[in-house]
């Protein structure tokens, strides 16, 4: 994938791998500028929301922010049921009738490489709202601005990655885009049966991450500065028994926000399950729903770099 520099428009967002240091200033220069704000810039354009998979925060962000913008909306929210792939129709098929209906394309897929494959037949740009156990790149950019508005920088921050390492594509792009910083450590706290897989663990010591594996929070928890939950991607596995050893074995409660620093945070990218329990959510360092407001900003940003 092309790295996309400020000097260049950018044209599709399928992948973290995507980004550098001075595209994400660009974007996040952007989503400060943009927040809270409302204007018309994207006055007649309109944006289809493609949707194979469930969604309550990408898909209504992603909307809110065109709407914000001045642009107009059309969808599909169950796309799987309610489009005529029912009727037999291909993703690209698909993708070409809709590059003739909109100006930009939001895909969410339960196939890892989709949005690839949309972008390879679209004629309008193409976003990877989430494909599959793949990548969700706009979450990570939403991710990596809540670190540096909760904390001021992403440099040197030791984060504990938590939870469906395995299939969470949402650690996947994140770790792509934290590692671009320097001093960033990373802590991989999950059972073996959801560890992050080896192709990341080999990526991440190609490019000089220091990162640990381990199955127990409590090794790491006292050090930290961002705890990144997740939830056990149950609609992921093949075998339910792989499941049911997975859910339930990493949980922030009470008793791990004690040992956690005063000054970490704690992610995740929604929905909760049952891994962070309730009584956390009063915590001043449980940063999961000012994340995930963050999402519109950050949304708004990437829509104007694409059809500003
Ligand atoms: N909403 C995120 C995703 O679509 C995380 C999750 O579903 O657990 O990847
Ligand atoms: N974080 C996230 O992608 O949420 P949704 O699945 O609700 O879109």
């Amino acid at each position: 994938m092309t790295p996309v520099s400020t000097t260049r428009r950018l044209e599709h967002v399928i992948s973290s791998e995507q980004f550098d240091r001075e595209s994400l200033d660009d974007i996040f220069a952007r989503a400060d500028a943009l927040a809270g704000h409302r204007d018309t810039r994207l006055a007649g354009l309109i944006m289809a929301t493609l949707f194979y998979e469930p969604s309550t925060r990408t898909r209504l962000s992603f909307e809110s922010a065109m709407l914000r913008l001045g642009g107009a909306v059309v969808g599909t929210e169950a796309a799987r049921e309610f489009s005529s792939v029912i009727k037999g129709e291909t993703l690209e098929d698909t993708i070409r009738m809709v590059s003739s209906y909109a100006d930009v394309i939001v895909l969410r897929h339960d196939q890892a490489g989709a949005a690839a494959r949309a972008a390879a037949v679209a004629s309008v740009p193409v976003v990877n709202a989430g494909d599959g156990p793949g990548e969700h790149p706009t979450q990570a950019l939403l991710d990596l601005y809540t670190i540096r508005c909760e904390r001021g920088s992403a440099d040197g921050v030791h984060i504990a990655f938590c939870g469906d390492l395995r299939f969470g594509r949402t650690v996947h792009s994140l770790v792509q885009l934290l590692s671009l910083h320097p001093g960033v450590r990373m802590s991989f706290v999950a059972p073996e049966v959801v560890q992050v897989g080896a192709d990341l663990q080999a990526r991440l010591a190609a490019a000089g991450v220091p990162f640990l594996l381990t199955d127990r929070l409590d090794d790491v928890i006292s050090s930290v500065d961002v705890v990144y939950q997740t939830r056990v991607q149950k609609e992921r596995f093949t075998d339910l028994t792989d499941f049911e050893a997975a859910r339930r074995a990493i949980r922030i409660d009470a008793e791990v926000m004690r040992k956690l620093p005063q000054k970490a945070i704690v992610m995740h990218p929604l929905p909760r399950v049952d891994e962070i329990a309730t009584e956390v959510d009063s915590d001043p360092r449980a940063a999961y729903f000012r994340q995930a407001r963050n999402g519109v900003a950050v949304r708004m940003a990437v829509l104007d770099l694409l059809l500003g």
